[in-house]
């Protein structure tokens, strides 16, 4: 797997930490490419539980090169943080690097996330409140303040005068009041020497690490269905969790991309607002949200949950490329005796075998299901493909012929270990 890229091909929350670190221990680099601290990543590592936001899951590994690419947007206090709480648990830094390019959260862009919200009333996005969205406004309106510019003090102080000068009257409009130049100014100064010993050109040492024949991992955030381009907009993030947006947010270019790996749970779940074609409201649903534990890294928020889309995964393996699937929590459906998945979507008099275009089609959807038989037996001992109940299997193999994607990984428990790797031969997609 000289390069390969996890990405998330659902709405987030896929299970991609998992997944990234196992294949983390065979990676040499391991980069973020997208997102800030929205994401959050639990990895379960001999019973002991990691939740990282921002910093990539291949820091628990002593050795191997962890980069925080140009792509992802970074808050200094939650960069600060994760790095004081993994030195406490004595899991070193050293080999963290964090792109000269990447752009920081500034505090106004947290205010601006919370006003922004509140002005939308019901319309609301139901963002994680992180400042992610007005931090990458200010990227794409070229009035954001990166990395590297901590390195220059006047280049700072004048980026934040000219960012605060605009700002500070939107803040005015949502009767926050004003932030202070210079206040501000000081304080991200101060931040230069904490942060200097980690910037580096990621794209450069992403680039070499691959004509070294180092395995590079892409580690993608949030989803296919928040993207920016290809989610349901306007309920997305702001950046391309997309297999593409680790070309963009690292650097490589997309012939040097060997693999791509999308992370899909075997049911569904969102946070945040937005339409949902699958949604359970009920026993159903509940009993989903409570054995997977589906209350967010980031926010807590409870996570809404139904059946599996398959219209929506076959999307994410066509916009992304996907290789291979990993098919996450699989045991969480154990004890239902009759399993949905989404074949198609009804909306008003069409019947859609593809992702609609038109978000009125979308939000109009009516999940068009087929039904599998379910188990009933415990599966989070299973280590093969054997050892899984043949509803099991039938389960998966359905998700792989309809996607027409072979499925590598299938995860039966939260720890590491609780995982069935996939020989060549088995859980094929119908095409090759
Ligand atoms: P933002 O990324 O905070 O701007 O939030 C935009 C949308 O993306 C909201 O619906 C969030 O709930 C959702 N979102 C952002 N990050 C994640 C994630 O890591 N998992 C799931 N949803 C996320």
């Amino acid at each position: 797997m000289p390069a390969t890229i996890v990405i998330g091909a659902q709405w987030g929350d896929e299970g991609k930490g998992k997944i990234t670190d196992l294949l983390a221990e065979k990676a040499d680099v391991v980069v973020r490419y997208q997102g800030g601290n929205n994401a959050g990543h639990t990895i379960v590592r001999d019973g002991e539980e990691f939740k990282l936001h921002l910093i990539p899951s291949g820091i628990l590994y002593a050795a191997k090169t962890c980069i925080i690419g140009n792509g992802v947007v970074v808050d200094p206090t939650i960069l600060f943080g994760e790095i004081d709480a993994l030195r406490a648990r004595g899991i070193g830094v050293d080999n963290l690097r964090l792109s000269g390019n990447a752009h920081l959260i500034m505090p106004y862009h947290l205010l601006l996330d919370g006003a922004s919200e509140k002005r939308l009333g019901r319309f609301k996005i139901g963002t994680t409140g992180r400042g992610i969205g007005p931090a990458y406004v200010d990227k794409y309106a070229r009035l954001g303040i990166r990395v590297q510019d901590v390195l220059d003090e006047k280049i700072l102080r004048r980026k934040i005068r000219a960012a605060l000068a605009e700002k500070n009257r939107l803040l005015q409009l949502y009767d926050i009041g004003v932030l202070d130049p210079e206040q501000v100014a000081d304080q991200f100064v101060g931040y230069r020497e904490r942060m200097e010993p980690f910037i580096c050109d990621a794209s450069l040492l992403a680039n070499q690490a691959l004509d070294d024949g180092k395995h590079v991992l892409f580690e993608g955030a949030q989803g296919t269905l928040l993207d920016i381009d290809f989610g349901t907009y306007p309920f997305v993030t702001s950046s391309n969790p997309i297999a593409g947006g680790a070309c963009t947010g690292a650097g490589v270019g997309p012939t040097r991309i060997d693999h791509v790996i999308g992370v899909a749970k075997a049911y569904t779940t969102r946070v945040g607002e937005g339409p949902f074609p699958t949604e359970l409201t009920d026993e159903v649903g509940d009993a989903m949200c409570e054995v997977g534990r589906e209350f967010g890294t980031t926010t807590g928020r409870k996570r809404r949950c139904g059946w599996l889309d398959l219209v929506a995964l076959k999307y994410a393996v066509r916009v992304s490329g996907i290789t291979h699937l990993a098919i996450t929590k699989l045991d969480v459906l154990t004890g239902l005796r009759t399993l949905k998945v989404c074949t198609r979507y009804k909306a008003g008099r069409k019947v859609l075998d593809e992702f609609p275009l038109l978000q009125s089609d979308f939000h109009h959807a009516k999940p068009l299901c087929d039904e599998l038989p379910g188990w009933s037996a415990d599966i989070r001992d299973c280590e093969s493909w054997a050892d899984l109940p043949e509803a099991a299997r039938d389960y998966v193999q359905f998700i792989a012929e309809f996607t027409k994607t072979r499925v590598k990984f299938i995860a039966v428990g939260p720890g590491r270990e609780e995982t069935v790797v996939l020989p060549r031969s088995i859980g094929r997609g119908g095409a090759v």
